[in-house]
């Protein structure tokens, strides 16, 4: 059954502009989307970028929106959505372009911001990136009071999920090889991070 998210409207336009910078020069990249709860994302990026191949994954049980949201879109560049769940041994893919998770690393355990990594070290090229955006924490910078509401609202909830503190995830990131890029700061305290799988020398 088809649903609908208003975090996902409401984030979709400043997405898609970061989106658009990245994607530009590359000719017919396969996005791989981890996470794609309800689906809007997948059938409204497909819309915007025709020239992007647009994956969409969700665990297990997971995909029946997805499904009814690309079924709506009737895209050719919005794939049929995969079962993938980021503690799953293998990638949904043998390759991508990119790596977008939206909303995801605060809500599954911390470890599946390492699994995130490691992942995308398997499937992507050098120089290729890893988009997330959602809320985080910074080391020497107070919470905003609207992220410490809703991260202890996520603790309470799952005391396995909650806002990620971005040097950490840098950290995980670096040691699976990818370069932290660029940071934007987008609308209700929501930051855009991205990092590059490095070279090898
Ligand atoms: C808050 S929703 C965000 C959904 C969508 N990306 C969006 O922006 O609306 C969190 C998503 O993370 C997914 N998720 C949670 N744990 C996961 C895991 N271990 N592996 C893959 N996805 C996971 C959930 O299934 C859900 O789709």
């Amino acid at each position: 059954m088809k649903q609908f998210s208003k975090a996902c409207e409401r984030n979709e336009e400043p997405i898609a502009e970061v989106l658009q910078e990245l994607l530009a020069d590359i000719e017919r990249p396969l996005v791989l989307e981890v996470g794609s709860g309800t689906g809007q994302h997948g059938a409204a990026f497909a819309r915007r970028f025709p020239h992007l191949m647009w994956q969409p994954t969700n665990p297990p049980g997971q995909l029946d929106s997805v499904r009814a949201w690309r079924r709506e879109a009737g895209l050719d560049n919005l794939l049929e959505p995969l079962e993938f769940d980021l503690f799953d041994e293998a990638p949904p893919v043998e390759r991508a372009d990119m790596v977008v998770a939206v909303n995801v690393i605060h809500i599954a355990p911390f470890e599946a911001a390492e699994q995130l990594f490691a992942h995308g070290a398997r499937i992507l090229d050098e120089g290729a990136l890893i988009f997330l955006y959602g809320p985080y924490r910074y080391e020497g910078r107070e919470l905003e009071p609207s992220n410490e509401r809703f991260d202890q609202f996520l603790r309470a909830r799952d005391p396995r999920s909650g806002i990620r503190l971005f040097e950490e995830v840098d950290a995980i990131a670096q040691s699976h090889g990818f370069d932290h890029v660029e940071t934007r700061r987008l609308p209700a305290n929501n930051d855009a991070h991205w990092w590059a799988r490095r070279k090898e020398k």
